[in-house]
């Protein structure tokens, strides 16, 4: 299974600088198997460089934030409304009062497959108890649980606020997984005090080497068991239905998320034109069939691809793809084997071919698989293809 490329120019570069590889799961991770690794063989040498971010032995847990607000098409992304929401984000994020602010916040958006303008912020903690601390002492939940004091309201006048939305993802360290295609690149959890980038790593370069690096995977198969996804008929057009209500959605065993990044903005003049032309494009495809598609053929609730935005909230170079999978093994398959992803995957390696294999493209992904506890999905007065909404038959 592995990915087909060991014969390629960089594989020989790459095999006279390799030294040692050093596993992805963490030594203190690790544990006899009781199903057994994808890696081809014990001896197997990835045909590039691959690394996993390290978190010091007492960070057990990660919780990850996504707070945003959605508004109307007829809403403009630089108006009032946009910046008011941002500002009343910001300003628990922000906040001075919490003796345990997140790790690290970025800022992103997209305008989704409804036209509705989505802006949110996600933000790090390094332990379920930080995350909590910050929650009430910000005044984060107190503020978030007031949001929908006019919920059920038929007034079509307050109908007109931004939507609201909280998604939580607190996994453990054993049901996480990272890999960057550079050891220079900070992103997300990366940024923890006493985080760092491990050597390079031997399980990536072959089909299955994600659930190789999830540390659980060692003893667990990590299915969601019998997670049925309603047929299109079943579907029905709760964009009404949901308007000014909070929804809390039910958990899901073992539901997979993946955020995979992209970083043009240290690219050369002829990368970046190559990069805008050749692989943004393919990309954006695979994303749009996911957003589109991806719940009906292959088992994904939602899918964003966002743009990270600077302070300023204006466009940064960078992008990423944020998409709920029902269950790992649906993601592996869709990555393995569905066009979308073996063009942009393909795709890749072409355009690394026409950059003599010089590319500073920067790419990483964060990979988890949660278990009930470690979800929470809210949203007040988002339409129904929001997110986890989107879970819901
Ligand atoms: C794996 C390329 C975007 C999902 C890979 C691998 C490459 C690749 C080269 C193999 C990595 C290794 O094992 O060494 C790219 C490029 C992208 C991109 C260049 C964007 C420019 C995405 C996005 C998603 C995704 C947006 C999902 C939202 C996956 C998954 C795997 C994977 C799940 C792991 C498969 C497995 O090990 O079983 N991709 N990809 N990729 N990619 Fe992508």
């Amino acid at each position: 299974d592995s990915l087909g490329l060991e014969h390629t120019s960089s594989c020989n570069a790459w095999s006279l600088t390799i030294s040692a590889l050093e596993s992805s799961v963490a030594d203190h991770l690790q544990c006899p198997r009781s199903i057994p690794a994808r890696l081809p063989s014990p001896s197997f040498q990835p045909p590039y460089p691959g690394f996993s971010v390290r978190f010091p032995q007492d960070v057990s847990q990660l919780v990850i934030a996504i707070v945003g607000s959605q508004h109307r098409p007829s809403v403009s992304p630089t108006s009032v409304a946009v910046s008011t929401s941002h500002a009343a984000i910001s300003s628990f994020l922000a906040s001075t009062r919490p003796s345990t602010p997140p790790s690290f916040v970025e800022w992103a958006s997209v305008t989704d497959n409804r036209g509705y303008y989505n802006l949110c912020a996600l933000a790090y903690w390094d332990g379920k108890s930080s995350y909590e601390s910050w929650a009430s002492s910000s005044g984060f939940k107190a503020w978030w649980d007031g949001l929908d004091a006019d919920a059920d309201s038929q007034d079509d006048d307050l109908d007109q606020g931004p939507g609201w939305f909280l998604e939580i993802l607190s996994p453990t360290t054993d049901r996480f997984e990272t890999l960057f295609n550079t050891d220079s690149a900070r992103e997300g959890s990366s940024h923890f005090a006493g985080a760092c980038m491990s050597s390079a790593v031997q399980e990536h370069g072959y089909w299955g080497s994600m659930r190789d690096r999830i540390p659980l995977s060692q003893t667990d198969v990590l299915s969601a068991n019998n997670t049925r996804l309603p047929s299109p008929s079943q579907l029905t057009d709760s964009n009404a239905d949901h308007r000014k209500k909070r929804i809390t959605i039910p958990r899901h065993r073992n539901l997979a998320i993946i955020r995979s990044g992209q970083d043009w903005s240290t690219t050369t003049p002829e990368e970046r034109k190559l990069y805008l032309q050749t692989m943004h494009p393919i990309l954006q495809k695979g994303m749009d069939f996911l957003q589109n598609h991806g719940k009906e053929e292959v088992g994904c609730y939602s899918c964003r691809f966002m743009h990270v935005l600077d302070s300023e909230t204006e466009k940064t170079d960078r992008t990423f793809g944020l998409a709920y999978f029902d269950e790992l093994a649906s993601l592996e398959r869709w990555s393995k084997e569905h066009e979308t992803h073996l063009a942009i995957f393909g795709g890749f390696f072409r355009y690394a071919q026409q950059l003599g294999n010089n590319v500073t493209l920067r790419v990483f992904h964060e990979v988890m698989v949660l278990e009930e506890g470690q979800q929470f999905f809210e949203y007040v007065g988002c339409h129904g293809d929001t997110g986890m909404l989107a879970s819901r038959g």
